[in-house]
């Protein structure tokens, strides 16, 4: 399976069937690791993967998720410089591994961080002037958890993302790609995206939270960001299958009112 059908496949697995990935397995994903794709070069951004998913478990019982309890086989711990550039780069980078271990039938979830660094002493090795921001959980699923085609996400509907124009006159091929936009996951199913959509672009921006909530809740406009780094990532992967030719690009658009810009999918035919 490609990463474009994986996109409707995936789903955030919760159960796992308590049996570890074979050896060769995480020799595979170590090499999707070392050849991970990069948004913007200059940030500081990467992973390191936790093994031992159950002995960590038991170590931090009731820590690991600040909801959902989730317990898997391993983990890949995922630490960034503490900036916005930061916290997008990480959902971009690693939404990609997601799709790929989604595609060979590995179940994942992404888990905000609900703990401080010092619990991953004994794990991984964080790099100076990173902090992990969130981990993705991963393993085969428990038998009743298979990634069976997803026929009517629990999302929004494809033109509510809209911000210009009218939204139900959207072509075909762009519904589709922002259909691939809406099935991404995001933190307690916020779905912050907006695009702008031209001929051959479609700009994404990040839906801003008002200043009482920014402030009562830190952690979800950090959250915000990395959704926005799996938004472009699902851009991307969609646009790539059905414009062909097309990448994503930093084209430094100003944000708008209420909305921060975030990056733009554009295809080289226009
Ligand atoms: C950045 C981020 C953090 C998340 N944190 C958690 C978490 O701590 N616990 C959990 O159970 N799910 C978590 N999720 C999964 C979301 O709840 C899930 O993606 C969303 O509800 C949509 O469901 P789906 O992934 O099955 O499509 C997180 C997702 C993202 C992208």
């Amino acid at each position: 399976m490609n990463l474009f059908d994986a996109i409707r496949r995936r789903r955030s697995v919760r159960k796992y069937s308590g049996e570890e990935l074979s050896d060769g397995e995480i020799g595979w994903i170590e090499g999707l690791l070392e050849g991970e794709r990069t948004y913007q070069s200059d940030v500081s951004a990467g992973a390191a993967l936790l093994l031992e998913g159950k002995r960590f478990q038991e170590d931090l019982s009731g820590v690991v998720a600040n909801y959902g309890k989730v317990e898997a086989p391993h983990y890949l711990v995922l630490t960034s410089e503490g900036t916005n550039k930061g916290y997008v780069e990480i959902g971009y980078r690693y939404e990609y591994l997601v799709l790929a271990l989604t595609a060979t039938g590995v179940g994942t979830c992404w888990i905000g961080k609900g703990f401080d660094d010092d619990v991953l002493e004994d794990y991984v090795s964080i790099p100076p002037g990173q902090t992990c921001n969130a981990l993705i959980a991963f393993g085969p699923p428990a038998s009743d958890q298979t990634l069976d085609e997803i026929e009517k996400p629990h999302r929004r509907k494809a033109e509510d993302f809209v911000i210009n124009g009218d939204g139900d006159a959207l072509g075909d091929e762009v519904r589709r790609i922002v259909d691939c936009l809406r099935r991404a996951p995001s933190s307690i199913n916020s779905q912050p995206w907006r695009v702008g959509i031209e001929d051959y672009a479609i700009h994404l921006f990040m839906r801003k939270r008002s200043g009482i909530t920014r402030r009562f809740i830190t952690s979800l406009s950090v959250m915000n960001r990395i959704d926005s780094g799996i938004g472009l990532c699902h851009l991307e992967v969609a646009g790539k299958k059905i414009w062909g030719d097309s990448l994503i690009e930093n084209l430094s658009k100003r944000d708008r009112d209420g909305m921060s810009y975030i990056g733009s999918l554009v295809c080289s035919q226009g």
